[in-house]
């Protein structure tokens, strides 16, 4: 059976995940620092193994974004990947202002734009939001 836990993770696993999916490898200094620093963050447990992540950064309140939504490659296409989302998404229903408008973000991995789509995402840009963007730094 696979489990999701709360605010588990570790840094060497999110290292791991982030790699074994192809993702740039980040030292585990930065990895845990990233952990800390997020409003929410999920694990999918099989069998005493982290196989999945996903997290939530953002202010709390108004803006939240989706970070490393990672399935190991084997464990793939069996609804893990939705089941982290949706679970992310009921942290920003349970813990935002009632009554208040908000958005979550995210930026797609090329090609992976149909799995958020099937959980309520729509594409960017549309007729009143230009095209998501970002800055690339190395300190
Ligand atoms: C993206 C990712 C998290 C999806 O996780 P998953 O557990 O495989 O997703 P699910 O099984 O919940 O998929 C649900 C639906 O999303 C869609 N979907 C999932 N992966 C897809 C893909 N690679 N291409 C197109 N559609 C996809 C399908 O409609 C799928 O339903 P189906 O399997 O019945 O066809 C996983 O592929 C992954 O970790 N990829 C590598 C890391 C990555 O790119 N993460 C995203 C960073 S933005």
């Amino acid at each position: 059976m696979i489990t999701l836990a709360d605010n588990v993770l570790r840094a060497e696993e999110f290292v791991m995940l982030r790699t074994k999916v192809g993702l740039l490898e980040t030292p585990v200094e930065q990895a845990q620092k990233a952990i800390d620093n997020s409003l929410f963050v999920v694990s999918a447990v099989h069998e005493g193994r982290t196989i999945g992540m996903g997290r939530l950064v953002g202010d709390g309140v108004m803006y939240w974004y989706l970070q490393e939504i990672v399935v190991l490659p084997e464990y793939q296409r069996q609804g893990i990947g939705t089941r982290i989302v949706k679970r992310l998404i009921r942290y920003v229903e349970e813990n935002g202002i009632a009554g208040t408008k908000m958005t979550i973000g995210l930026v797609a991995a090329k090609g992976k734009e149909p799995f958020y789509e099937t959980l309520g995402f729509t594409m960017l840009p549309n007729e009143v939001t230009g095209a998501g963007m970002k800055k690339y730094l190395q300190l």
